[in-house]
């Protein structure tokens, strides 16, 4: 079984992120061909991989087929468990993969579990310090706060190197994210009127109608700032914001975004927003958590000056939609030709969920004899070019890891300067009040603009 020469270990197995993003997408892999021998799944169940293999199917609705099946091993495990970790490896040896080839550790699990997890596959063998060969794939979030991401890291570098650590947002993974730079850089027109001078604001939004589901102990903890905006939108920010790369390396792509996210500020003339889903007491009563927000943002560089950013997210809303929208300033089609010829804002439209795609709004004048302005629009859809299986964000972004290209995965630096933002948004949002919102809302009056 070890010809092919990889194991990928998935730590939280049993759980919701597992059952609905990560086997799927072993799944579309194995359609290609997957370089694993062996995939062995641990959770603190106790199952066998027939058992396993049920939970999932039923729990993510999926169908796996028998090429990705035959690979599937279950091991419990619980995550401080010395003892399971040597068996596990035993395990391991007796099918020839232990000792040999390269093996990812997908750490599917809240971030207090991420130091006992890595000390113990440390201390088993399973994990050798320095080789990049062992790599360890961490979900988001790292931490809850700048402080705590740091401690983490700290605790994590005698075990592992930064080489070894591949931090996941899958948002990076996502088709149209990873269009924002081609789409930016490659068109004069979008790049000579990128700036302040040209944009008036950028609203980044990515809204949805699920709830807090299974996962109310991570997130009445997390809320949406640290689950979304920490993570997801700031990447999203980062892209649309930062400069021109030297290059397309890995490294020069992570320079300019921190370079930016250093500039990245709450606006102080316009607290963020927070809101909570009615009902959301009902499972943890008296709880503060907010599910939705809404918060501005300003890039103090000169690129930047007089634009917003607008970061929006939330949880039981009327639609799952996610996009970036620019709006441009109004220009006029004449110097004095009075309010008539006033022309509308030209808006562009990355679309991220569930159109996959570029609309842009711009000016025509209307058929016919006469010369009145309207806008119109122009649509591109991305993902009606793709053929057969749209690759996944966590097909990606295994591939990626698999193969040892870092350019999707956060650096530290770049975690530090996001997690300093979410912690300055936190601290504005401290002295507001939290708007309750009904689930199912379109606008959230209160937080304005959710439309
Ligand atoms: C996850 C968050 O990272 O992203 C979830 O933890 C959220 O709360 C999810 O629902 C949204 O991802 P997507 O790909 O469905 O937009």
């Amino acid at each position: 079984m070890d010809a092919l020469g990889g194991v990928l270990c998935i730590f939280g197995a049993t759980g919701d992120l597992a059952a609905k993003k990560i086997l799927p997408a072993l799944q579309q892999w194995s359609e290609e061909g997957l370089p694993f021998s062996r995939v062995w799944c641990l959770g603190r169940r106790a199952l066998d991989a027939e058992g396993y293999l049920a939970l999932i199917e039923a729990k993510g609705a999926v169908c796996l087929g028998e090429q990705l099946r035959k690979r599937i091993e279950y091991h419990r495990l619980e995550f401080e468990d010395a003892a399971a970790y040597q068996t596990l490896a035993a395990r391991m040896h007796a099918e020839g993969g232990a000792r040999t080839g390269r093996r990812l550790f997908f750490l599917a699990v809240k971030p207090d579990a991420f130091v006992p997890i890595t000390t113990q596959l440390h201390a088993a063998g399973l994990l050798a310090t320095g080789n990049p060969e062992h790599r360890l794939l961490l979900e988001k979030p790292f931490g809850d706060s700048l402080r705590s991401a740091a401690a983490i890291q700290e605790q994590l570098l005698p075990l592992v190197s930064e080489e070894q650590l591949y931090r996941i947002d899958h948002y990076l993974g996502k088709e149209m994210i990873r269009n924002i730079l081609t789409i930016r850089f490659a068109n004069r027109l979008f790049s000579e009127s990128w700036h302040g001078g040209a944009i008036d604001r950028v609203e980044v939004t990515s809204i949805e109608t699920a709830g807090v589901e299974e996962r109310l102990d991570y997130y009445d903890r997390a809320g949406a700032i640290n689950d979304m905006i920490q993570s997801h939108l700031l990447q999203m920010v980062a892209l649309v914001a930062m400069g021109a790369p030297n290059d397309l390396a890995p490294e020069s792509i992570r320079r300019a975004k921190i370079d930016v996210l250093d500039h990245l500020r709450p606006d102080p003339s316009c607290p963020p927003v927070l809101g909570q889903y009615a009902g959301y007491q009902d499972q943890v009563p008296g709880s503060a958590t907010e599910t939705a927000v809404e918060a501005t943002l300003r890039v103090d560089t000169p690129q930047w000056q007089g634009a917003r950013f607008v970061v929006r997210t939330g949880k039981k809303l009327a639609e799952k939609r996610t996009e970036i929208r620019l709006h441009f300033r109004p220009t006029r089609l004449c110097v004095d030709c009075g309010e008539t010829v006033e022309a509308a804002a030209n808006q562009l439209v990355i679309q991220v969920f569930p159109h996959e795609g570029v609309e842009l709004q711009f000016n025509s004048k209307t058929p016919g004899y006469d010369y009145d302005i309207e806008q119109v629009t122009a649509e591109y859809c991305h993902s009606c070019r793709m053929i057969g299986n749209r690759p996944e964000a966590y097909v990606k972004l295994l591939k990626d890891a698999w193969e040892g290209d870092k350019t999707l995965f956060a650096g530290f630096d770049e975690l530090q300067a996001q997690w300093r933002i979410a912690d300055g948004l936190r601290g504005a949002a401290a002295q507001g009040r939290l708007v309750i919102y009904a689930p199912g809302s379109a606008t959230l009056t209160p937080l304005g603009g959710l439309a």
